[in-house]
């Protein structure tokens, strides 16, 4: 937080603006002293400005929201596909049906690992059978007294889902075990809060764009030239704990060159 307080100080000067997020939101911030609507209702309060600290604290979440989650998002994909021969070898066939069709093609860009659909099933798989985020990252507050299936909520009460009940409900899921890592279940169309990886609603992740393109680009760069491959050392060293996220301790998986 010290070094984006240095940063916001650097911006000040002209020649070294930039155009990126901090830059917007710098651009949306006062430092005149913003009142909150209960502070004094006859006083008028500035609207639609952010504060200073409310600009730092963002950075600060992105940094913490953005990198360990798709990071580990990423180990799982490794340890899934180790344990799932068949399904990265469509995996594989997928990405290299695309060059194959691209020849001039070199590396994945946006549009390419968007036009992948087995890849987009093949990761919303990973999450659903390893979610990152903790229970309480995606609790909710009820706002007004409320009844959900026969259950009264009361206004105050603090919701806070079990994503693994959720991901691993076999009617939520089915008819495919929802134990088995498999891709295709995801072309049927799910109740729309079935999947809560990325949380749900207009406070989901803001991120989830970049993290599956950032998974993706990875994943296809990865799987053309190599074959992710188990030890055995995966299964005794996974110990999957929740820290900031809920993640494994290691993952200890082979790469082997694929024959071009
Ligand atoms: C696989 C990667 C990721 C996962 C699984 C993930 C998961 C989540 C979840 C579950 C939430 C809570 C949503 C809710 O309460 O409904 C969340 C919020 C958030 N995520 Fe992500 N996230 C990922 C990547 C990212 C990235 C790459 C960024 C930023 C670059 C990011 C930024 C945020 C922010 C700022 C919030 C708070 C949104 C708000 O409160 O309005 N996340 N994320």
């Amino acid at each position: 937080m010290e070094r984006v307080d240095e940063v916001i100080e650097m911006r000040s000067d002209a020649a070294k603006q930039r155009a990126d997020l901090l830059q917007l939101m710098l651009e949306a911030a006062s430092r005149e002293h913003i009142k909150d609507k209960n502070d004094d209702v006859d006083e008028q309060y500035i609207a639609k400005k952010l504060t200073y600290d409310e600009v730092v604290a963002n950075v600060f979440l992105f940094m913490v929201a953005g990198y360990e989650t798709t990071s580990t998002a990423l180990a799982y994909c490794t340890y899934v596909l180790a344990n799932y021969p068949e399904e990265q070898h469509k995996l594989q066939e997928e990405i290299d049906e695309y060059f194959s069709q691209n020849e001039n093609e070199t590396d994945p860009d946006y549009d390419v690992v968007n036009r992948m659909p087995y890849m987009d099933m093949a990761i919303k798989e990973v999450l659903r059978m390893h979610p990152i985020a903790l229970s309480p990252v995606i609790n909710r507050e009820c706002t007004q007294e409320t009844e959900v299936c026969g259950i009264k909520i009361t206004k105050g009460a603090i919701i806070q889902p079990d994503v693994y009940s959720i991901h691993f409900d076999q009617e939520l899921w089915g008819p495919q075990d929802v134990n088995g890592f498999c891709p295709e279940r995801h072309l049927t169309k799910r109740h729309p809060l079935a999947f809560t990886a990325f949380g749900v609603g207009p406070r989901n992740c803001v991120g989830m764009r970049l993290a599956l393109v950032e998974i993706k680009i990875l994943l296809t760069r990865l799987l053309k030239q190599y074959t992710i491959v188990k030890t055995d050392k995966l299964e005794e060293n996974l110990n999957i704990t929740e820290l900031t996220v809920i993640t494994p301790s290691e993952i200890y998986i082979k790469l082997e060159k694929r024959q071009q």
